[in-house]
């Protein structure tokens, strides 16, 4: 029988464990303390909010010993909390998530949730938005929330990863303002203009994939890898976004680490790359006119 028996002990527990273990954090918290939190309560179906109310609640037997596996498989097999519970968070709301779907983290969701301010017209209301490479459906589901009367349409060259956006979808009863598409980037999708565009698609580069953490390694590698610059999709979103764009219309493109292998390639493109107050980075904006600068 496990001498652990209370929440307490379990979260005590488990930031021992993790503080003695070489993991990494950064697919939903940054340290130890949250990542024990959150597997414990997560595992136990309890508000993640409520850290003191259930402390020395008791745990069955049953519960300890499933509790105690996830401790160590995060541990030896350094399988982020976020597939082990199968859910994450971002901008307050909760997803379901597995190994088909990147961890949602993307800082556009800073950018949604101030209404694309200062780029986007505050009276733009009714828009027509794109989320290109959407993945578990995370930024489409926040777009439809922050904006009540857009609509949106989501694309993911994945099955895998548009069955999991799917059952976001409904989880949010957003079937009617949030499409999903299989597409190979914009091929499949229909003659349609958007006022805004937003990307957070593979850009890692071959150099960071080698070295890449190991809880990188359950995410699925479509959603990561890029080429050996990182830019091989960021270039065929950059070609073809003016097609897709309204006139004035605005891309919101990630590119992370890629962000210096961009300005190389493209010297001429006017990037605003973007402050955010929450953390993050290698996120720029460019307007419709400036794309067509590109197709030439
Ligand atoms: C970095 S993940 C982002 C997922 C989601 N937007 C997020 O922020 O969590 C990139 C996604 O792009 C998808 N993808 C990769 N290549 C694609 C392509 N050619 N066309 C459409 N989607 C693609 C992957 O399947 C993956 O789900």
């Amino acid at each position: 029988m496990s001498e652990l028996k209370t929440v307490r002990d379990f979260v005590r527990y488990a930031i021992t464990q993790f503080k003695s273990a070489p993991i990494y954090y950064g697919h939903g918290t940054t340290n130890a303390e949250d990542e024990a939190w959150w597997l414990v309560l997560g595992f136990l179906k309890l508000p993640l909010t409520e850290r003191e109310t259930f402390l020395n609640a008791e745990l069955t037997q049953e519960e300890q010993a499933g509790l105690t596996k996830l401790i160590k498989r995060r541990i030896e097999e350094k399988i982020p909390v976020a597939y082990l519970l199968n859910e994450a968070y971002l901008g307050g709301l909760k997803f379901y998530v597995n190994e088909n779907v990147l961890i949602p983290r993307s800082p556009i969701t800073e950018l949604i949730e101030n209404h694309f301010a200062p780029w986007l017209p505050e009276d733009e209301e009714y828009m027509n938005i794109l989320d290109m490479c959407t993945g578990s459906g995370c930024l489409a589901i926040l777009c439809a929330q922050y904006f009540p009367n857009a609509t949106v349409d989501a694309v993911d060259i994945s099955e895998l990863a548009l069955d999991v956006a799917q059952i976001n979808v409904s989880a949010y009863k957003l079937e009617d303002r949030v499409n999903l598409f299989k597409s190979d980037l914009f091929e499949a999708l229909p003659h349609k203009q958007y006022q805004v565009i937003i990307s957070n698609p593979p850009y890692v580069d071959a150099k960071d994939l080698k070295e890449m953490p190991a809880e990188y390694g359950h995410e699925p590698v479509l959603g990561l890898e890029a080429g050996v610059d990182g830019l091989d999709i960021v270039r065929r979103i950059l070609s073809e976004a003016n097609k897709h764009l309204l006139p004035g219309g605005l891309l919101f493109l990630e590119v992370g680490n890629s962000a210096d292998a961009l300005e190389e390639a493209y010297p001429d493109l006017p990037f605003t790359w973007i402050d955010f107050e929450h953390g993050g980075d290698g996120v720029f904006v460019l307007q419709q006119q400036d794309l067509a600068l590109i197709e030439g």
